[in-house]
């Protein structure tokens, strides 16, 4: 049911400046969009008003300065980089006989072309679904809908013969029931993870910013890289070792964007859940881009927006290569590690990134003794797994003791596991296959659970 996209639609952009001139960043942004949905850009038009028209979004002078182009230039598109109402969408196309697309759309689009995982794909089908349910009126098939194209991959394009509400809300009605089946197996996978309780660490960042690159360098694996926006879609989490051998989980997750549409954040709940529930946030930046500080803010606002703002975060100022800097680590006022200054591709700064990562994390470790209750014979098999346990006694009620060597954080973990104990690490007893007398089982503090607050 899925089209190919068409390479190279003639497309023509129109973006305006309102109250204020279309600067010139936006408009290169706006145009690294439209390529990375695959349009080959004829014309771009630009103007100035204070607010939207309600008809044509832009006033009716510029509405046939559009169409003319998009006649002179052969275009089969037209690309509005503002979010259009159905009504102006539609009045667009009528006047220029060309599919309109607004922002919205567009990114969209993307993401639909490059969502890899089942869920991500059936996420961002839903979220075209609503997007075009609402202009979804007849009078519309005035254009030819069946092609395909730029804004019409995935279900809308193709329930083409569509004007018929009833096929969409069955086509909703079965992606929303397949995605929440997808939806109970992640939470079992997830609750599954929690068991070996391993700190995890999620990459975030603006489209761009070399996430999928760090991802690959510090483990070792091959994600999806294109200098393209949006190369990546669905988080992939892999295992990441720091300097001790403490294991961390390293999730890459979605590139933010400015104005990333509604839809899209709410239909990417769930696979940005891997950032929401991380111990830290590595935010990867592009620091030889002259709009840093701007993109930092907007990943921060859309952090916020998904409820991960409060969750630490370590700036990773990436791509120093491309400014001749020598890679430097940087501490916040309270001394702990705050920014790594590091290139990605060209490997430069990440054994500083992998011990800064350490130190926030709290990952020294710790060896102490741990009680483990009668029938805690699971909980025995994966610390041996882990390669954590030094020594062992058995207790004559059946319970065990492990001389463990752990991270603060892991520790944490264990101690909320039911029947566990933390036991100070003293020397222990003459014969192993005792109990150590009561002094030597006075449970300690309970080490800092939240690491969150580091
Ligand atoms: P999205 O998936 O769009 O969110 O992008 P991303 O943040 O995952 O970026 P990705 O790793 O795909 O890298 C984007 C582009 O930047 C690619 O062309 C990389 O080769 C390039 N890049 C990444 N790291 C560096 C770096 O340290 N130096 C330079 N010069 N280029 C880099």
């Amino acid at each position: 049911m899925f089209e190919r996209p068409r390479a190279g639609e003639r497309a023509v952009l129109v973006r305006l400046g309102l109250g204020t001139p279309v600067k010139r960043e936006d408009l290169e942004e706006f145009q690294q969009l439209a390529r990375s949905a695959g349009a080959y850009p004829v014309a771009t038009i630009t103007g100035r008003r204070e607010r939207p028209d309600s008809r044509y979004f832009v006033g009716s002078g510029k509405a046939q300065e559009i169409a003319s182009a998009a006649r002179a230039e052969n275009a089969e598109l037209i690309l509005f980089d503002h979010p259009l109402s159905p009504s102006q969408q539609r009045n667009l196309e009528r006047l220029s006989g060309v599919r309109v697309l607004d922002r919205s759309g567009l990114i969209l689009d993307i993401f639909a072309r490059r969502a890899r995982s089942f869920e991500g794909k059936l996420e961002v089908e839903l979220a075209q679904l609503k997007h075009q349910s609402s202009r979804l009126v007849r009078g519309w098939t005035h254009l030819e809908r069946q092609k395909g194209g730029i804004g019409m991959r995935g279900g809308p394009g193709e329930t083409q013969l569509e004007t018929d509400r009833r096929l969409l809300s069955a086509r909703m009605r079965s992606v929303t029931q397949r995605l929440e089946r997808l939806k109970r197996q992640r939470d079992t996978g997830r609750s599954a993870r929690a068991q070996i309780p391993v700190p995890s660490v999620a990459l975030v960042g603006y489209t761009n910013a070399g996430k999928s690159t760090l991802f690959n360098a510090l483990t070792g694996s091959e994600v999806y890289i294109a200098d393209q926006l949006f190369a990546t879609l669905d988080p992939t989490v892999r295992r990441l070792s720091l300097p001790g051998g403490a294991p961390v989980v390293l999730a890459d997750t979605v590139g933010f964007i400015r104005e990333l549409p509604h839809e899209l954040v709410a239909a990417f709940q769930s696979t940005l859940q891997e950032a929401r529930e991380a111990h830290l946030l590595l935010h990867v930046v592009d620091a030889s881009d002259p709009r840093r500080d701007e993109h930092i803010h907007q990943v921060d606002s859309v952090l916020n927006e998904i409820g991960a703002g409060a969750i630490p975060q370590l700036r990773v100022y990436n791509k120093i290569d491309r400014l001749q800097l020598v890679p430097k680590l940087e501490r916040a006022a309270d001394g702990r590690p705050g920014a790594v200054w590091i290139s990605a591709s060209a490997q430069l700064g990440l054994t500083l990134l992998r011990e800064a990562i350490a130190e926030r994390l709290d990952l020294n470790v710790s060896r102490l003794w741990m009680h483990l209750p009668p029938g805690g014979g699971a909980m025995r098999a994966r610390l041996y797994a882990a390669g954590v346990v030094r020594e062992e006694r058995a207790l004559e009620d059946g319970a065990i003791e492990l001389l463990v060597e752990l991270p603060a954080a892991e520790l944490a973990a264990w101690a909320a596991q039911p029947g566990v104990q933390l036991l100070q690490a003293q020397p222990p007893p003459a014969s192993p296959a005792h109990p150590l007398p009561a002094p030597y089982l006075e449970p300690v503090a309970e080490p800092q659970a939240a690491i969150v607050e580091c």
